[in-house]
């Protein structure tokens, strides 16, 4: 049997007589504690049984960036990082990039199944009606300085929301999530669209309720003195796929940023805010905007030998390469790839991409990567599209964020309905000076 099989028949019960639990001897004090297993995981909670007097607090554990603690139950997504798996509410992420559309994944994401007729058409009728913020919405963001990178004009604007539907922070009734929800969706494009014109320092434009939610999205960036902007519907399609990609990816940084603000109640708008700015961090959804940077800073094929010995010197890292959870390929990477095939027959070649191909060519052949199982994830070859697609590299991890929002929300609806949470309250271990007497600044500096 291998290790994996061994595991799984052990979670299954099927070995040492089914017994489901984990026995544990404090060394401290020869007890043992009989700690039930249930889901492949214990309750840290159980260690809080285990003490050395009766006024001892209890074992704690100890786990700083999350690496081995689940933080929730949760049916949305399933992620295999060692086998390469992601799966949106049980479908394979190849299937709904292949097949779906993002409003329809959206709803998949936030309902819990795929809709019928009647309900991708009512779900795409209401977010379609609530593209347009209020007109304050402009003034507040027309606000922020010429060069406001547009990920802080996006932080700040989707938290301001939370004052225009004061309405939001009425958690508890599901018609008001339901409506917060929608506005959301609907009107991140909007929010991205007119930070992307302010940096450009051209007029915002309102959204076109005729187009479909990809092709709106281009309209409101780039619609200049035509009448209409008729989007190329192969780029609608390919930003459609991207935005399916980036829709949802379980605990990660961002998500956990809005499931730990949603903890303490708060307006949903508050909780996105907070997940638009954990993604902006170049370790996670800003990556895609570092590893353009790094692209363009590598600048030609005779300077990656020496920029890739400067990696594995630990003077930086390749941007775009690994990943916490997966360890063999990111079934997201793979999608994308192809996806440039498909952008690059209309815009023309990226001459970075011949970098990107050769950095990745080299890191897969090399010990240094291949020993810490680094691959390229769903931010490497992003960007290049993005660039295809002529957006500045600021506006990147926007992107990111749009995509991100049915997930987000997601995580947030199964939040507030997990009579299991509570506000997030990690422990600590204290290393700090304990009881010192203060002595007044005009004693300590006599
Ligand atoms: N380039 C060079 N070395 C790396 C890289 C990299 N991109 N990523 C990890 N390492 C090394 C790291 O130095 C460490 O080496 P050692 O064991 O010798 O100290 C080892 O690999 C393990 O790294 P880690 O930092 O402990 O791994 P982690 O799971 O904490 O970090 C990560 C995951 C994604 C933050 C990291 O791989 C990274 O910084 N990658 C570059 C940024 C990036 O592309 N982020 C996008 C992630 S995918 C989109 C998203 O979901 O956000």
């Amino acid at each position: 049997m291998s290790t994996e099989t061994q595991a799984q028949a052990a979670s299954d019960g099927e070995v040492n007589g089914g017994k489901q639990s984990l026995t544990v001897t404090d060394n401290r004090t020869g007890k043992t504690y009989d700690v039930p297993i249930e889901d492949g995981t214990v309750r840290a909670m159980a260690f809080r049984e285990m003490k050395v007097s009766d006024d001892d607090f209890g074992l704690m554990t100890y786990d700083p960036a999350y690496t081995n603690t689940a933080s929730c139950r949760s049916s949305i997504t399933f992620l295999d990082g060692e086998a390469g798996v992601l799966e949106y509410r049980g479908y394979p992420i190849e299937q709904l990039a292949e097949k779906s559309t993002y409003l329809e994944v959206a709803y998949l994401l936030v309902n819990g199944e795929l809709p019928n007729q009647q309900q991708l058409d009512e779900w795409k009728h209401e977010i379609t009606i609530h593209t347009f913020v209020h007109e304050n919405v402009k003034t507040f963001m027309q606000g922020f300085r010429h060069d406001a990178h547009p990920m802080g004009m996006l932080l700040g604007s989707v938290g301001a929301l939370s004052t225009f539907y004061p309405d939001a922070n009425d958690i508890k009734d599901p018609d008001n999530r339901y409506i917060q929800t929608i506005r959301l969706i609907a009107k991140m494009p909007t929010l991205a669209a007119f930070a992307y014109r302010h940096i450009m320092g051209q007029p915002y434009y309102y959204p076109d309720n005729d187009l479909e939610y990809p092709g709106n999205f281009l309209s409101m960036m780039y619609k200049m003195t035509e009448l209409k902007y008729e989007p190329d519907p192969r780029l609608e399609r390919a930003l459609d796929v991207l935005f399916i990609l980036h829709a949802d990816h379980e605990q990660n940084c961002s998500t956990n940023a809005v499931r730990a603000v949603g903890s303490s109640q708060v307006d949903p708008y508050s909780a996105v805010a907070a997940g638009v700015g954990a993604l902006f961090g170049p370790l996670h959804g800003g990556a895609n905007e570092a590893v353009l940077r790094m692209l363009r800073r590598i600048g030609s094929m005779e300077n990656i030998p020496s920029f890739i010995e400067g990696v594995k010197n630990g003077n930086e890292r390749l941007m775009g390469f690994g990943h916490r959870v997966y360890k063999n390929y990111d079934p997201r990477a793979t999608i994308i790839k192809k996806a440039c095939d498909d952008v690059f027959e209309v815009t023309g070649v990226n001459p970075l991409l011949e970098i990107a191909q050769e950095l990745e060519k080299i890191a897969l052949n090399d010990e240094y990567f291949v020993k810490r199982k680094l691959y390229p994830n769903v931010d490497f070859y992003s960007g290049l599209i993005y660039e295809a697609f002529q957006f500045p590299p600021e506006m990147f991890t926007v992107l990111f964020a749009i995509g991100r929002t049915p997930g987000w929300l997601a995580q947030w609806l199964e939040l507030v309905q997990d009579k299991e949470q509570k506000i997030a309250r990690p422990k600590q271990i204290y290393t700090g000076d304990r009881t010192l007497d203060f002595v007044p600044a005009s004693e300590r500096w006599a």
